[in-house]
This record gives C-alpha cells, structure tokens and sequence, in this order.
C-alpha cells in the first residue's frame, strides 16, 4: 500500500499533543445536517460551535449542507455566488433541472459556506423517489410522516448534488461527506448504493427507538439487550424512520456517536457498534480578566430580577438578594429530560426549606418550548407595573431633586419633612394601588394550547406549588425559546445562563446534553445524570465532580424515588451555600472549560474523517485503526483547596466574617483558592493526550 502523502495539522488547530500526519489538500469536506443553518435542539450547536475549527482545517474546502429555510436565511445567511467553481457547475446544473440550491456564508464564528436546499420546491418528486426507495431498500415512507417525506426529499437531494460534484470534477476528487442524525441519513445510503467515489460518515445523535422507548414507561437500560427492534419501532409507528437510520449507520465507511453510552445503546438497537466515539465541544471564550465571567454573572442576575420584580408583583414578599435562580432547558421531553423529577424534588425542597426556617428563596424557570398563541396577559402586565412604578420612582426622584437643587442655590439645607408634597404622595400611593393583585403570580409566562393536557402544568397542579407566599420555592415555565428581542424577558440563553446560579438537567434519556456543558464554560454549576453522555464524560475525567460544580445524579442504580431524593439533597446543600462558596465554586467549575473545547475535542472528528478516507481511498490514505481513540486515563484531580464538600467548604481567609458575604473579602478568598488549584491543575491536565499520541 502506497504511504499516504503527509502534511501536518498540528499546527492548524492548535492540538500540541496531535501528531496525526494526513494531506487533505485536494480532499473535500461536505458536512450534511436538517439542523445547518435550522436551529432545533444541541445538533444545532454541534454544528454551529465546531464550524471555526473545521473551517480553519479545511478551508475554501469546507461546505455545510443543510435545508433551505427564508426566514433562517434573512437573519443569518449571506447569499453569495458559489466561490468553487466545481460546486458552481453543479448547482446551475441542479438549479436548471428543477430544484432550488443556494449558496451562502453563514454568519457565525468561522464563517463556513453553506449549500441550502430548498425542499419544498422539489416536492413534485416525493413520490417518485418514494417508489424508488420502495424498490431499492423495501422501506415504505406513509404519506402522513412529514418530517419523514422531508427526509427523503432532502436525502435525495443530497445524494445529486454529492454525485453532480462528483461527475463535474475534473480529476477524481476526495470528497468526504459527514451525515448528521437520521434526518439526513438517506442521503448516504443513496451515496452508496450508487457507489458515488465519496468517503462516508454518520454519527448519530440518538437512536429514534432509545428516545420513543425511554419516553414510554419501558426499564430501559436493564432491557436494551432484548428489545426486539423491529416491533418495538412497529409498535411505535417508526418503522420507516428506524429503516433509514440503521441503513445509514450500516452502510456508513465510518460510524460514529456522540457519547459512550449511546454506543452502547447504539450497539443494540442499531445493531452496529461505533467505529469512534466524538464527543460534542464548544468553542470556550477566555476572558483576559480573571473575575470577567463574575462580573457577567452579576450584570444577568440583576436583569432576571428585574423581570421577577415584575413577575412577582404584588407579592414580593421574599428577598430577592437571598434567591437563588434555578433553570432546565431544552426540548420539551418531559420525563426524557427529567422535567418529572426535578418538579418533584423541588415539592420536597420547598418542605426542607419551609421546616428549617431558611430565608432563601428558589425560582426554577422552565424553558422548554410548547405550542402556545403568545405571551398571557397577567405576566406582560407584571413587567408594565414595575415599569410604572420604576417610572413614578423617576418622576418623583426629579421632583424631589429639583427643589433640593432650588434650596442648594439659596444656600439653606431643605426641610426634609416637607420636600415631598401632597402630589408626590398622591402619584406614588396611585403607583402602590396599581400593584393590587387578586391572584397569584403566573406559573406559564404564555397562553398554552394545550393547557389541560401539559405535563408540566399536571404536574404543578398536582404538587401544588402554586407561587403562594409560603412557598419557599416559585416556579415560572416559559414555553418557547428565549430571545434577546422578546417583550417580555429580553435576554438571549448565553445571558440568562449567566445570571443564574445553577443549571438542573436530571435526563434520563440524554446521548450528550449541550446543556450543562454551557453552563460549566460559562462558570455555573449544573446537575447531570450518570444516563447523559456529558455526565459519563465528566464522572471519568474529574476525580471529584461536584468539588467543581458538577452534580452527577444516579440514575442508573437506583428508582426514580432514590434518584428524587438524591437529587432533592443536591438542591438543598446547594441552598445552604454561602455567597462565598457559590463565587468560589464557579471559579472551580469555570476551570474545566478548556474540557470541553473544541480544540481538544475536535480531534475525534478528525480521526473519523482520516478513517473515512482511508477506507474509501485506500491507495490514497492510511489509517492505524489500531490507534487509540479514547481519553481514557485521563482524570482532572481533586482541587487542593475543597473540602469534600462545597457545602462544608471552611474560610480560607482568616478575615471572612462568618455573618454575612462581603464582596472584597470573596475576591481575596477567590484568589487564594484559585492559586492553589492552578498549581495542582496544570500539569496533568497536559497527560491524556500525550499519552495518547505517544502510546
Ligand atoms: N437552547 C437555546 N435556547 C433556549 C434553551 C436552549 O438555544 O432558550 C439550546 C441550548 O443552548 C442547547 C440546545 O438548546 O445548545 C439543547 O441541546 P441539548 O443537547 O441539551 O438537548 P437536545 O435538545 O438536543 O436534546
Ligand atoms: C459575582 C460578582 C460579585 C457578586 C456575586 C453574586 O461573583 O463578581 O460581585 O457579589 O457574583 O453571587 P451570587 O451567587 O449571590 O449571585
Ligand atoms: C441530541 C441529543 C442531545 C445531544 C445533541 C447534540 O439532540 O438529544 O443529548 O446533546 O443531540 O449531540
């Protein structure tokens, strides 16, 4: 076998550690996912986050594939020309036989070109290319199964511009072609089946069977072994979805998952076990000051405050320094996500809190998106009344400075039991009466389709946490995405996740979860499962997770009771904590960021890709499959300054008055802890990937 030509890439992206020598220079890269430029759920993110790194590998080289939808592209596309001019013959040739193809850069880090399919345009063929998948494979897509029919629809479309690229290139290119989640998994059964000269790559977000199955009341985890997959999809009604994706993993060069525990899961379900595993990173944003992200988390706090004074109204009765803000979000898959279990702990932390006398106040937010028509009228009115009374406060600050002023200027100190007159008092008792309320404050920020039928609100009915003044726990569920232009809480997710103190994601079905993972690069602790891949991730790499802010909840060994109350004495030791310790804990958990970047993480992708390649081009490329591919080994240690636990965590700073958090003594305790751990982290954070490339 020919030695494959070497250039290294070491120094493109910045992996001092990665020594794998492999010349892309006249290799292709086409990346195909529903979720480029479409934000649905984390594939979204993976995409989006990874493309500067990709891009800086592949350069001009690099092309997104995903569907083309207007209003996307009006707020983050720019349509150019396509700059290739191969990939320029070939979407003229589309574009004059009937589809609509654009080309464009997508405005976010890294800039990546972006091919866009307009599916709908085709639509004209669904049918025919049904009959065709019919006849090729035996899989029989219904009429009904909309996402389904896109699915074919754009796997389709796929596979002609991959095989138009392919027969307009003049000399014989190496193209690879990674296909995200079984959406555009059609696209890569047809690249091979029509023995297109293209490198193959599926990674699989989920199984659609493990998401249906989890959903459902089924012991998962014990019973993946003898699920007999075909009923199973039957019985569900996703036969033909389940067909696509096993195609796509089948016929695949190179297979690949985003955790371990969806290998596995991957394994029995899909009936093919991972080439490679390729866990999802994020592009981590080092501030130069130290105490940066602190300050952010102050800056968002104040906002959400702001909204809860609003929300609140009339019955802000609780300190709002002394509240703690508390957050799920995701996709609204109630008990997949664990929404179930988190209501039911906070019921239980809402009692310990109420029989321990605390003054701390919790408000979990909900953001999980639901069908609704709008924004309901008693939460918008919540925000016009503390903007009222944010606004008389202004008028009668003017008034009042205006005659202090006047006095100053005559050179006498005004009487100060006279400088609010009777029409102050009258706006301002006016502004008061405006707060009366009848009800309590909302638990759903919007008017819900399905009010009766939601899972989140059944639930808060049966539990009864109702934003009663008792209630030492408030809930407010905000059923859609949020959003930096929305009326009603202006923020985007980065700054609200910012302003909160602690990210609960308690999943039982969750191959990565995005989720906590931002919450740990933006310096807030979360709460994961031993059932997420971010949780597995973190239990084998950090010898003591929650030291850092990392609250890993079992949800594999024990009931849903166990794991209810295992989770509702995280959610209480967390209250317990000091001012202090919450700074210092997120300075822990801000540490392990560099983890979960990219620029470690996105080596897997390139060892997928090299493998590809080799597979599909074996007298071109060569690839040791005998390399390891894995962290394993690699642990992050114990920072030297925690005592077991961050509850318990003693004063390193002999000044901290013990009654109540001064910011100057925190940032002096800071310090001290943040020294010792550097000294402990840096070295063998450098290990596991020497290791790796030396091995
Ligand atoms: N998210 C968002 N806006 C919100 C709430 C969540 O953009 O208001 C994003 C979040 O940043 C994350 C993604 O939704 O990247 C959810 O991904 P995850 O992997 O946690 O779960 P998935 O929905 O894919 O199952
Ligand atoms: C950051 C800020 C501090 C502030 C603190 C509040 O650390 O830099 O000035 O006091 O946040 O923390 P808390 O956990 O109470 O929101
Ligand atoms: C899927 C999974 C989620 C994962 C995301 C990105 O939507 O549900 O756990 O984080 O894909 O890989």
């Amino acid at each position: 076998m020919p030695l494959a030509r070497s250039l290294s890439v070491t120094s493109l992206s910045g992996l001092e550690e990665w020594d794998e020598e492999f010349d892309l220079e006249d290799a292709v890269l086409f990346e195909i996912a529903w979720e480029v430029a479409n934000k649905v759920g984390g594939i979204y993110t993976v995409i989006q986050t990874k493309a500067r790194l990709t891009a800086e590998e592949w350069g001009e080289n690099y092309f997104l594939v995903g569907p083309y939808v207007e209003s996307n592209v009006r707020t983050q596309v720019e349509l150019i020309e396509p700059t290739n001019p191969v990939l320029k013959r070939t979407i003229d040739k589309m574009n004059s036989s009937g589809c609509k193809v654009y080309f464009g850069r997508w405005l976010i880090e890294g800039s990546p070109y972006v091919v866009l399919i307009d599916v709908a345009f085709t639509a004209w063929s669904l049918d025919s290319w049904k009959r065709e998948l019919w006849d090729l494979c035996d899989i029989g897509v219904p009429w009904f199964d909309r996402e389904a029919n896109d699915a074919v629809l754009f796997g389709f479309l796929t596979a002609w511009l991959l095989g138009e690229f392919a027969a307009q290139s003049e000399e014989p290119p190496h193209i690879v072609a990674h296909f995200h989640e079984w959406l555009a998994g059609l696209g890569l059964v047809l690249c091979r089946h029509r023995k297109l000269p293209i490198a193959t790559i599926f990674t699989t977000h989920a199984t659609l069977l493990g998401r249906y199955l989890c959903a459902g009341s089924v012991d998962f985890y014990n019973k993946l072994a003898d699920f007999n997959v075909d009923k199973e999809a039957g019985d569900r009604q996703i036969y033909h979805r389940y067909c696509l994706e096993r195609a796509a993993a089948h016929c695949a060069h190179v297979f690949t998952t985003v955790s371990q525990i969806t290998a596995i899961e991957a394994e029995y379900l899909l009936k093919r076990a991972p080439d490679i595993v390729t866990p999802n990173g994020l592009n981590v944003k080092k501030f130069s000051a130290v105490h940066e992200f602190q300050n952010l988390h102050a800056q968002s706090k104040n906002r959400i405050q702001e909204f809860v004074r609003g929300h609140f109204y009339g019955h802000l009765d609780f300190n709002l320094d002394k509240t703690l803000f508390l957050f799920i979000a995701g996709r609204y898959e109630f008990s997949n996500k664990g929404a179930d279990i988190f209501l039911e702990a906070l019921a239980r932390l809402n009692y310990l809190l109420r029989v321990n006398h605390s003054d701390v106040t919790v408000i979990a937010f909900f953001i999980m998106p639901a069908r609704t028509n709008n924004f309901n009228v008693e939460t918008l009115k919540g925000q016009a009344v503390r903007k009222q009374l944010w606004d008389t406060a202004q008028t009668v600050k003017e008034r009042f400075g205006k005659k202090l002023y006047e006095s100053l200027l005559v050179g006498q100190l005004p009487d100060v039991s006279k400088i609010l007159d009777k029409e102050d008092f009258t706006i301002m008792k006016r502004a008061i009466f405006a707060t009366q309320r009848q009800c309590q404050p909302p638990i759903c920020t919007h008017n819900m389709l399905e009010d009766s039928g939601d899972p989140i609100l059944n639930c808060v009915r049966r539990i009864g946490l109702f934003n009663s003044s008792a209630d030492r726990v408030k809930i407010i569920f905000h059923p859609e995405f949020l959003s930096s232009t929305s009326p009603l809480l202006p923020m985007d997710y980065e700054e609200f996740v910012r302003g909160c103190h602690l990210g609960v994601f308690p999943s039982y079905y969750e191959p990565w979860g995005y989720t906590p993972a931002e919450c740990t690069v933006m310096g807030i602790p979360s709460i994961s499962t031993n059932l997420s891949g971010f949780g597995c991730f973190m239990e084998e790499h950090i010898a003591d997770p929650s030291a850092y802010g990392i609250y890993i909840l079992d949800r594999r060994y024990r009931g849903v009771d166990e794991s209810c109350n295992q989770l509702t004495s995280f959610l209480f030791q967390f209250c317990k904590q000091s001012r202090r310790q919450r700074i210092i804990q997120r300075n822990r958990t801000e540490r392990l960021s560099e983890l979960l970047d990219w620029r470690y993480l996105g080596r897997y992708y390139i060892s997928a890709r090299h493998m590809a390649l080799a597979k599909a081009f074996p007298d071109t490329y060569m690839y040791d499959l005998h390399k390891p591919t894995s962290t394993s080994g690699f642990r992050y240690p114990r920072p030297a300054s925690v005592p077991p636990s961050p509850a318990l965590s003693r004063h390193s700073s002999p000044r901290h008055s013990e009654a109540e958090d001064n910011d100057e003594d925190e940032r002096y305790d800071e310090d001290v802890e943040a020294e010792k751990d550097r000294v402990n982290i840096r070295q063998p954070y450098a290990l596991p990937f020497k290791n790796k490339s030396s091995a």
